[in-house]
C-alpha cells in the first residue's frame, strides 16, 4: 500500500468534507490501514468529531504552520485505533495574516509532511471551505484531492472553481496533483433533483465519480456531538454502512 497524502477540499461549505474525512478514515483504520487526519480548518470540526477538546490538545496545525512545531510533535491518538489526529485551533484563522510575506508560506505543510513520509498508509487533510492559503498549503502537500459533492443544484458550477484552482496548483506548486475522485454526499433518493444531479455529474465527470453514494442520514450528523465517528456511534446506520462501502471502493482503487 503506497503512502498517500490526500486533501478533502471543496470551497463550498457544509458539503461533507469533514464527515468524509472522519468516517472514511475510521472505516480504513478498521481494516488495519494506518491513518493520520490533519485538521486544517479553524472551525475544528474534525477535532471535535473525534472527541478532542481544546483542553485535550497541546500543539495544533496552527503551531505547525506558524510556530515551527513539527507534525510529529502535534500528532495525538484518537478513540479510533490506527487513527491519529493533528488537531486544529481557532488561531488558525489568522495564520494567513501571520505568515504574511514569508517565503515558502505555501509550502509549510509540505515541508513538514516530508518529515513523516511513509509513516502512515493515508494522510487526510480536512480543508476549510475556502480556497485560501490553508487550502493551498494542503493542495501543495497532497498527492490527490478527494472532493465531496452535495447533490444539489449548482453543484457542478461550484466544482469548476475548485478545478481551476487545482489546475493552477499543478502549474506552479505541485505538477503531479491528481483528482482522487468525487463522492456524492447527503443524497436523498426520494428527491428527483438529487437523481438529476447525479446523472449530470456522472455524465460530466465519468469515472472520477465513485459508485458509492453517501445518503443523507441523521446518524452522521448526530455522531460528532458524541465525539465519535458515526461508524463507532452506530455502525448499522445507513450512513455508516455507506462510508464502509465507500472505503472499500476507495481502497480497491488504491491498490
Ligand atoms: N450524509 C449526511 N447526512 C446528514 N448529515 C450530514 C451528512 N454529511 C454531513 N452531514 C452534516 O452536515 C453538516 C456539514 O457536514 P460537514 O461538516 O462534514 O461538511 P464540511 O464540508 O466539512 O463543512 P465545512 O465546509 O463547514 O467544513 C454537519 O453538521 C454534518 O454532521
Ligand atoms: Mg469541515
Amino acid at each position: 500500500m503506497p503512502y498517500k497524502v490526500m486533501s478533502l477540499a471543496n470551497q463550498k461549505g457544509g458539503v461533507g468534507k469533514t464527515t468524509t474525512a472522519i468516517n472514511l478514515g475510521t472505516a480504513m483504520s478498521a481494516v488495519s490501514k494506518t491513518v493520520l487526519v490533519i485538521d486544517l480548518d479553524p472551525q475544528r470540526n474534525a477535532s471535535t468529531g473525534f472527541g478532542i477538546s481544546t483542553t485535550d490538545q497541546k500543539l495544533t496545525t496552527y503551531d505547525v504552520l506558524v510556530n515551527g512545531a513539527s507534525i510529529e510533535e502535534a500528532v495525538m491518538p484518537t478513540n479510533v485505533p490506527n487513527l491519529n489526529l493533528v488537531p486544529s485551533s481557532v488561531d488558525l484563522s489568522s495564520a494567513e495574516l501571520e505568515l504574511g510575506e514569508e517565503p515558502r508560506r505555501i509550502l509549510k505543510l509540505r515541508d513538514n509532511l516530508q518529515k513523516i513520509e511513509g509513516k502512515y498508509d493515508f494522510v487526510m487533510i480536512d480543508c476549510p471551505p475556502s480556497l485560501n492559503l490553508l487550502t493551498l498549503n494542503a493542495l501543495a502537500a497532497s498527492r490527490s484531492v478527494l472532493v465531496p459533492l452535495q447533490a444539489e443544484f449548482f453543484a457542478l458550477e461550484g466544482l469548476s472553481q475548485l478545478m481551476l484552482t487545482i489546475r493552477k496548483v499543478r502549474q506552479s506548486l505541485n505538477p503531479k496533483l491528481k483528482i482522487e475522485g468525487i463522492v456524492l454526499t447527503m443524497f436523498d433518493r426520494r428527491n428527483n433533483l438529487s437523481q438529476q444531479v447525479e446523472t449530470d455529474v456522472r455524465e460530466n465527470l465519468g469515472n472520477l465519480v465513485y459508485k458509492t453514494i453517501i445518503p443523507r442520514n441523521v446518524r452522521l450528523s448526530e455522531a460528532p456531538s458524541f465525539g465519535l465517528p458515526a461508524i463507532l456511534y452506530d455502525h448499522r446506520s445507513t450512513g455508516s454502512i455507506a462510508y464502509q462501502k465507500f472505503a472499500a471502493e476507495f481502497l480497491r482503487r488504491n491498490t
